[in-house]
C-alpha cells in the first residue's frame, strides 16, 4: 500500500515538473513516506530525519515533507516536534502536496493536510511513465478498514472503508494492461470486503464478481493478484473463482495473526483457528499446488507458551510456503492498549526466532520439492545478485532466478521455466528454448511479452 502511495506521490510531483534523483544532496524536496502499523516504522522516520539534519541545516531552501500514516496520526503536532519538517500530508492528501510544497518554498510556511475525504473518496489513477511501463502495477479498490482488530492502528490512520466503483477499477486495469503492464495487484486493507458503491443489489460475494469481471473484460491481463484479504471474507464464491479463473495465480496471502482461539478472540479477528484452516483447505483444494503465505504476530498481550505452540502447529498444519512474523508492539488508539504489553521483549524475540525456524524449514522443504518441475515465471527485472541474472515470480509466488544470454533483457517476459535448483528462499530456473529477449540496455520495455517458450 505504501509503495503504491509513493508512486502516486512521485507522479503528482512529476506533473509539477519535478524530476527524481538518487542523491539527497541534489534534491530540492525530500518526501519521506511513512507507515505507523508497527512501532519500528516510527523509529525509521526518526533516524531518517536525523541523517537529513546536516543537509537541511546547510541548505535552508531544501523542503522536507512527511507523508502517510505517521503524518495522519500525529497531525500538526509532528510539525512542532520535528523542527526539520516543512510539510505533512496524510495518505488521502497526495493531491495537496505540490501546493503545500510551493507555499513552503515561497514563504517558508510550514503546512499540513491530514484529513479523510470521506464523502468523496479520491482514488488516484496511476499514470505510469509510457517510456518505462511497470511489469506489475497496483490498483486500489478500497481504502480504510471497518475491522476492529485490537492491535491495529489502520482504522485510525486510514479511516473507514470507502470503495471504488467496479467501472473505475476495470477501466484502470484495462488502461494499465494496454500500456504494457502484465500483472495487476488489487489493493485494499481488507481487499475482499470490497463491494460496488454504485450497485447495492449486487450478489453476496461482490469481490469474487469483481475478479470475474476483470478476467472477462481484460482478457489480455496475464496475472491478477489481490492483497490483503481478510479470512472472514473468504467466501465460497471467492474459492470458486480460484478454481475457475486462470488469471488468478496459485497463491494467496492470507494473514492469520495467531493459531490460538483465545488470542484470536482478544485480537478481535472474528474467525477461529478451525474456520481459518477450513478456508485455507478450500483454497488449496480449489487450485492444485496453490500456496498460502501469512502474517503472524508473536507476543500479543496475554499470549502464553500454549497459545504460541498453537500458532506453531497451525503453521505446520496449513503448510504456509512463507510467513512474515512480527513482535507485537502497542500502537496508539488501538483497543489492545488496555490489555497491557505483558510479554517481555526477550520472550517475543525467542518466539519470533522459533517461528522463523519452522517457517524456514517449511519453505526449504517446499522449494526443494519443486526441483525438476516446470513453472510459469513473470520476470520483474535484473536480479539483485547482478550479472546477466534476472528475477521474477512464479504463479505460486516463489522467487525464481534465471540466467539470460549476455545483453538480453528479460524484464517483463512470461517464461515457461524448468526448476533446476532450490536455494534457501528462492529457485533457479532454466528455459529449454532459445531466449530471445530484447537486446541491449535502455529503451522502452513496452510490448516485451516473449512468447511462453514451449515445454
Ligand atoms: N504489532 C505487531 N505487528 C502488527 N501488525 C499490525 N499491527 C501490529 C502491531 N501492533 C502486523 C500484522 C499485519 C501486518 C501488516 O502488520 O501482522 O498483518
Amino acid at each position: 500500500m505504501n509503495a503504491h502511495d509513493s508512486r502516486r506521490i512521485a507522479e503528482v510531483l512529476q506533473r509539477e515538473g519535478y524530476g527524481s534523483t538518487d542523491s539527497p544532496e541534489l534534491a530540492d524536496l525530500i518526501v519521506l513516506n511513512t507507515c505507523s502499523v508497527r512501532e519500528k516504522a516510527e523509529h525509521k522516520l526518526r533516524s531518517a530525519l536525523g541523517r537529513l539534519r546536516p543537509l537541511k541545516e546547510s541548505r535552508e531552501e531544501l523542503v522536507i515533507a512527511v507523508a502517510g500514516c505517521m503524518a495522519q496520526e500525529h497531525g500538526g503536532a509532528l510539525l512542532e516536534r520535528l523542527d526539520l519538517v516543512d510539510v505533512l500530508i496524510g495518505p488521502d492528501n497526495v493531491p495537496e502536496l505540490p501546493a503545500l510544497v510551493s507555499a513552503a518554498q515561497s514563504g517558508g510556511v510550514r503546512g499540513a493536510a491530514v484529513e479523510f475525504d470521506v464523502i468523496a473518496p479520491r482514488f488516484l489513477t496511476a499514470s505510469p511513465d509510457p517510456n518505462a511501463p511497470e511489469v506489475s502495477a497496483f490498483v486500489t479498490v478500497m481504502k480504510g478498514c471497518d475491522e476492529r482488530c485490537s492491535f491495529c492502528i489502520v482504522p485510525h490512520t486510514r479511516g473507514p472503508e470507502r470503495y471504488r466503483s467496479g467501472d473505475e477499477i476495470v477501466a484502470e486495469v484495462a488502461g494499465l494492461c494496454a500500456g504494457g503492464v502484465t500483472e495487476i495487484t488489487l489493493l485494499g486493507q481488507t481487499v475482499n470486503s470490497w463491494c460496488d458503491p454504485t450497485d447495492v443489489h449486487d450478489g453476496p460475494s461482490r469481490f469474487a464478481a469483481l475478479l470475474r469481471r476483470i478476467a472477462r473484460d481484460v482478457p489480455a491481463l496475464a496475472r491478477l493478484r489481490y492483497t490483503s484479504p481478510h479470512p472472514r471474507h473468504v467466501t465460497p464464491e471467492l474459492v470458486l473463482a480460484h478454481s475457475e479463473l486462470d488469471v488468478l495465480p496459485a497463491h494467496v496471502h492470507l494473514p492469520v495473526q495467531s493459531g490460538s482461539d483465545r488470542v484470536l478472540k482478544r485480537m478481535i479477528r472474528r474467525y477461529t483457528r478451525a474456520s481459518y484452516i477450513e478456508r485455507a483447505r478450500a483454497l488449496q483444494a480449489a487450485r492444485p499446488g496453490l500456496t498460502l503465505s501469512t502474517d503472524i504476530i508473536v507476543g500479543f498481550p496475554g499470549e502464553t507458551e500454549q497459545d504460541f505452540l498453537q500458532t506453531l502447529s497451525l503453521v505446520e498444519e496449513v503448510g504456509f510456503s512463507t510467513a512474515f512474523g512480527f513482535k507485537y508492539s502497542p500502537r496508539p488508539h488501538t483497543p489492545a492498549l488496555k490489555l497491557g504489553d505483558d510479554v517481555c521483549e526477550e520472550l517475543k524475540a525467542e518466539r519470533l526466532a522459533r517461528l522463523f525456524e519452522v517457517v524456514d524449514r517449511l519453505q526449504e522443504r517446499h522449494l526443494d520439492s519443486l526441483v525438476g518441475t516446470r513453472t510459469r515465471v513473470l520476470i520483474e527485472g535484473p536480479s539483485k545478485t547482478g550479472g546477466a541474472r534476472f528475477a521474477g515470480r512464479s504463479d505460486r509466488h516463489e522467487i525464481v532466478h534465471i540466467d539470460a544470454p549476455p545483453g538480453c533483457d528479460l524484464t517483463g517476459a512470461l517464461l515457461d521455466v524448468r526448476i533446476v535448483e532450490a536455494n534457501k528462499r528462492s529457485l533457479v530456473g532454466e528455459c529449454d528454448g532459445e531466449l530471445t529477449g530484447r537486446s541491449g540496455a535502455g529503451g522502452p520495455r513496452r510490448g516485451l511479452h516473449l512468447p511462453v517458450v514451449a515445454a
